[in-house]
């Protein structure tokens, strides 16, 4: 397959480098042209490695794949620009924290192949184009149950690139996790500027509780069996495999960069809002962190 890349953060760069890795012909979609861009990998070992690659203004009319690896703000204001030259045979895969951008990328290209994937995989950007990989995670990518035989095909190169893709035939219960998971840690390790490993701290847990209840009450109504006891396991467990990583919301604070609030908390309350349900704490923490936002 032909992988074309979109958002050459962290997560872009960690997937584009693997994909290159494994000798698939693989392009970055940015605001500048560069040919033969260095794109420079830390493996988990601490190896160094570099691949070269087009780093393209425009969209490879015969690319299979294009990997979106955006912010969810930034989603739709870039599709708003591409869509035009968007081909019907091209399979797009969204690939970012929080949610609310399937729905009006649907809209606005109703004919088109789109994915939802999450990864717990960690990776940070220490210059542009340079990517460490802190910590394995999996991947999971799902979408259309008529678009299974595709979607388990990219998975596949996925999996050949980083270890542990598959493809989920429910991939909205991966993505509320995922969600709860970001609802609890993002907004609590960006209001207090602490590591992700600090929240197992005794001081957190009601809040933490909290957070998974209130979570509960809206996934219950979306059709999702999560228990806040499981929940909060779960959580705990990220925490842990990540204690010593600062969030991505807690590093989009302190750099003073806009978040993802509102594709995090706040997809969460629009969906409180719809089933009439108040969820109290979620809210103020929504509310403190708008007040940090740029
Ligand atoms: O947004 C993040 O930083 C990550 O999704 C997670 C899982 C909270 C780990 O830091």
């Amino acid at each position: 397959m032909k992988w074309q890349i979109l958002g050459a953060g962290a997560i872009g760069c960690l997937f584009a480098s693997h994909l290159a890795k494994q000798k698939h012909r693989v392009s970055l979609l940015t605001k500048i042209k560069q040919l033969n861009q260095a794109v420079q990998l830390t493996e988990l070992t601490g190896h160094q490695l570099q691949f070269k690659m087009d780093a393209l203004t425009e969209i490879q009319h015969d690319a299979d794949v294009l990997l979106v690896c955006l912010k969810a703000f930034q989603v739709l204001p870039a599709f708003n620009v591409l869509h035009r030259q968007i081909p019907s045979s091209l399979n797009i895969v969204l690939m970012h924290n929080g949610m609310g951008t399937l729905a009006p990328l649907q809209q606005l290209l109703p004919k088109q192949r789109i994915f939802c994937a999450t990864t717990t995989h960690g990776a940070l950007l220490t210059a542009k184009f340079n990517v460490r990989h802190t910590g394995v995670g999996n991947t999971i990518l799902g979408g259309q149950r008529q678009d299974k035989a595709v979607g388990q095909a990219i998975a596949c190169e996925l999996d050949q690139a980083l270890s542990n893709s598959s493809w989920s035939d429910n991939i909205q219960e991966k993505l509320w996790l995922k969600l709860a998971i970001n609802c609890a840690i993002n907004p609590l390790t960006a209001i207090h500027q602490i590591k992700n490993g600090e929240l197992l701290q005794p001081q957190f847990r009601p809040m933490l509780t909290q957070i998974c209840q209130e979570f509960c009450q809206v996934a219950s109504l979306q059709g999702l069996a999560l228990t806040p006891e499981t929940l909060l396991e779960q959580v705990q467990q990220v925490a842990q495999a990540t204690a010593a990583n600062f969030s991505s919301m807690n590093r989009d604070i302190y750099h003073g960069r806009p978040n993802e609030n509102e594709a995090i908390l706040g997809y969460l309350l629009q969906c409180a809002q719809q089933h009439h349900i108040n969820l109290p704490l979620c809210q103020q923490l929504y509310q403190q962190v708008q007040r940090l936002s740029v």
